[in-house]
């Protein structure tokens, strides 16, 4: 009797010790528990990591200032980095920006997906000015991701979200990646699974009549001039001087220097092939077929692959420049970019 009872509080033990340690703030195979949870970790204003279509995203209550701070604070994030605030229905934009023809439209086809328009902010939307870095304008985001839509739905509410990564980083695409940037520093990552898009969304800014793409992704800019029937501007690479606030010209990038369209690597360099091109020991390719997307999906968690191998340089093939094409490479250019421009 008195060895079986012992027999029982190891067993015990051995299973709290188990839950303090790796398992402690991932969730695997998100349930509807999983879901309440998260909403109330967000409501007491804590964060909360969980998957979209295109990236890993650190979400925070939108209307809470104290919340989305500690965002920027896990980040390390220089303060005048708007955020994208996410919201479960296409319907519930009306709530904080003023809409018109154009954006109706684009919603319309483009929500939800990958896909993020800076529009005029509404008076009194009671979003929290950290999460506008006090601009006029607000980024709005309906994911397509089940984990994120369930977990919008459960919150009933906006919730502001940078990709999980900090600062100057590659964006997250799997949930190892998100715990390899913050270890046990959050109180929750919601395991969803790889994400499948693997770049971040597309960004538009609409200011009336003029349309512009801040941020190539998934949605392309030809698809966007076929819903609203006239051209957009493009905004042109941005430098050290960015229209949109917070677009460093370094971003995305891996520790290991970069070097670009490269046909032929040189002995001590990884090479990010895409492609017919045999792949060895310090290379991988993005897509050994030549499809741009299986190549997005792949590319921040290869770059990664290859940023642990140390080596010298990550020399990358020529991505060519068609749809997805300019997406990836505004992705390549920033982390090839000279560092310590933050
Ligand atoms: O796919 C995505 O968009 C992911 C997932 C998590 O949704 N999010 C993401 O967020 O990439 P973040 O914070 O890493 O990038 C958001 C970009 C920043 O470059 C920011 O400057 C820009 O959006 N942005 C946000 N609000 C803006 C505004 N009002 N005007 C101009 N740019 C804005
Ligand atoms: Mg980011």
């Amino acid at each position: 009797m008195h060895s079986h009872t012992n027999y029982r509080t190891v067993l015990i033990n051995l299973n709290q010790v188990y839950n303090m340690t790796m398992t402690k703030n991932r969730h695997h195979n998100p349930s509807e528990e999983t879901f309440e949870l998260a909403a109330k970790i967000l409501k007491q204003g804590d964060i909360v990591s969980f998957p979209t279509e295109t990236v890993y995203g650190l979400g925070a209550d939108a209307r809470n200032s104290d919340a989305v701070a500690k965002i920027y604070e896990a980040k390390k994030r220089p303060q005048f980095n708007p955020l994208i605030v996410h919201l479960a229905d296409a319907d519930d934009a009306a709530q904080y920006v003023m809409m018109n023809v154009y954006s109706r439209k684009l919603a319309k086809a483009f929500w939800p997906g990958p896909f993020t328009m800076v529009l005029p902010l509404k008076e009194k939307s009671g979003l929290s000015d950290l999460v506008t870095a006090g601009l006029d304008t607000v980024a709005i985001r309906v994911p397509e991701n089940q984990t994120a839509h369930e977990l919008l739905t459960e919150f009933d509410g906006p919730i502001a979200a940078p990709s999980a990564n900090k600062s100057g980083n590659v964006s997250p695409t799997t949930a190892d990646h998100v715990e390899s940037e913050f270890g046990p520093e959050l109180t929750m990552i919601i395991d969803g699974g790889p994400c499948h898009k693997g770049i971040e969304s597309t960004i538009l800014q609409i200011d009336g009549g003029e349309i512009t793409l801040l941020r190539p992704g998934n949605i392309t800019a030809e698809q966007i001039e076929k819903v609203i029937k006239r051209d957009i501007e493009v905004q042109s690479s941005p430098k050290n001087n960015p229209t949109a606030p917070g677009q460093l010209k370094s971003h995305y990038a891996p520790k290991t220097k970069m070097r670009l369209n490269v046909t032929d690597p040189e002995p001590g360099e990884a090479f990010l092939a895409f492609g017919k091109y045999k792949t060895d020991k310090n290379s991988l390719n993005l897509s050994p077929s030549g499809d741009l997307v299986e190549a997005a999906k792949n590319l921040f968690s290869m770059m990664r692959t290859l940023d642990k191998l140390g080596l010298k340089n990550i020399a990358v093939a020529p991505i060519p420049l068609t749809g997805l094409g300019f997406a990836i490479n505004d992705r390549l250019e920033r982390a090839a970019a000279p560092r310590g421009e933050t």
